[in-house]
């Protein structure tokens, strides 16, 4: 059973503290993405899963086993990089056959677990070439191949698709994603783009300077995130964030900030009560926002960004805050310098305690 478990995992780099406190179970057959920006961790928690690194602290556990004094040869699992490192004074046959050979299994057999890899990612026909004389994408490919070829319990893709071009990343990840459905393997995948992990995770482990900040299906990431960090990091544009102060208006309690009042749902209302909070960030995603005449922030357009399929109106609060408006094309675009008034359902506002971070109420 290929599941894996990091339990209080941490690792230092001299005064950096790269993992802190890792607690994650990924499930037998999962596609689990790890995602986060640049320096987060993200490698060094692959590598620690891999025996590529010791951690400080903390088990690691593949299959049903603990695997801290396990070699990471015998730890049955595969791993792709981002720089692929094929080997190229040899055809794309020999490069996919080579972990075979390397654990001493005898020719036929090899052959034809060589041909079903190859079949699976399509590179039937490129056998005979030399890695100089294909495409980025059949490079990646060829990678992927020396990878399953195995068939290991998990495989650990660090950045597999950032050097290719954005067609080839769209075509390769939907092609990742059918592979894994077919090989029913557990995938540990490692990306610092949210359009990647939105659109091949079963769950998404969101990270921040070395630490997770939430693990959830994608939907329940963008739906309900955790903290400040995973609503700004999910969502293109990113969410609004205003922030205020617990105020009651003719006797309502709401959110008083600078560019206007901004009204709770009697269960945000209990939320806040409930909260030690003093700031509050509320979260508005652009497509939750509307422009018209009614709503309770006053704002003035200050651009319009038109990107075909939808338009990106930044609007300037009375406070000088921006928030981002995203509408379809059907809607009516406001005229630069109007001035208009933002609305939005209450149910899709986010809280956050603007101190900690932490999400408040559902
Ligand atoms: N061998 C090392 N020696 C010293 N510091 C390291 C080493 N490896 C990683 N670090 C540091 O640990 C932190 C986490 O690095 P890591 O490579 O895991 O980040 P990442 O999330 O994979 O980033 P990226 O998206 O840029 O690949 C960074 O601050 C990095 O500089
Ligand atoms: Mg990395």
């Amino acid at each position: 059973m290929g599941q894996v478990a990091l339990r209080g995992v941490s690792k230092h780099f001299g005064a950096v503290e790269a993992v802190r406190d890792f607690d994650l179970e990924v499930e037998d057959q999962e596609f689990l993405v790890l995602l986060g920006p640049s320096g987060c961790g993200k490698s060094t928690v692959l590598r620690i899963i891999a025996g590529l690194e010791d951690p400080d602290r903390g088990t690691v556990v593949i299959g049903d086993r603990a695997v801290n004094d396990v070699e990471p040869k015998d730890r049955d699992i595969a791993m792709v990089f981002q720089n692929y490192a094929l080997y190229p004074h040899m055809t794309v046959g020999r490069n996919i056959d080579f972990p075979l050979k390397c654990r001493g299994m005898p020719k036929p057999e090899r052959a034809g677990l060589v041909a079903s890899a190859a079949e699976a990612l399509g590179l039937t026909t490129l056998l005979d070439r030399r890695p100089a004389q294909l495409s980025g994408g059949q490079r990646q490919r060829v990678a992927l191949a020396r990878a399953i070829v195995r068939r290991p319990q998990v495989f650990l893709m660090d950045e597999p698709l950032s050097n290719l071009d954005a067609k080839l990343r769209v075509q390769t990840r939907t092609e990742l994603i059918e592979l894994q459905r077919r090989l029913t393997t557990t995938f540990v995948y490692v990306t610092h783009d949210q359009i990647e992990g939105m659109t091949m995770a079963d769950r998404l482990a969101v990270m921040n300077e070395g630490a997770l900040e939430q693990v959830a299906p994608p939907a329940e990431v963008y739906a309900h995130p955790a903290s400040l960090f995973v609503a700004r990091f999910i969502g293109s544009p990113p969410m609004n964030t205003v922030t205020g102060t617990p105020a009651r208006l003719d006797g309502e309690l709401g959110i008083g900030t600078s560019g206007g009042q901004i009204p709770l749902s009697p269960a945000q209302r209990q939320a806040v009560e409930a909260s030690a909070a003093t700031t509050i960030a509320v979260g508005m995603r652009p497509e939750r926002l509307t422009i018209g005449t009614t709503g309770p922030l006053p704002a003035t357009v200050a651009v319009v960004e038109s990107l075909g399929a939808e338009h990106h109106v930044i609007c300037r609060l009375t406070d000088d805050q921006e928030v981002i408006v995203r509408i379809g094309t059907d809607a009516a675009v406001p005229e630069e310098g109007a001035a208009v008034r933002l609305d939005f359902g209450v149910e899709h506002l986010h809280l956050f305690d603007a101190t900690t971070g932490d999400r408040i109420g559902r």
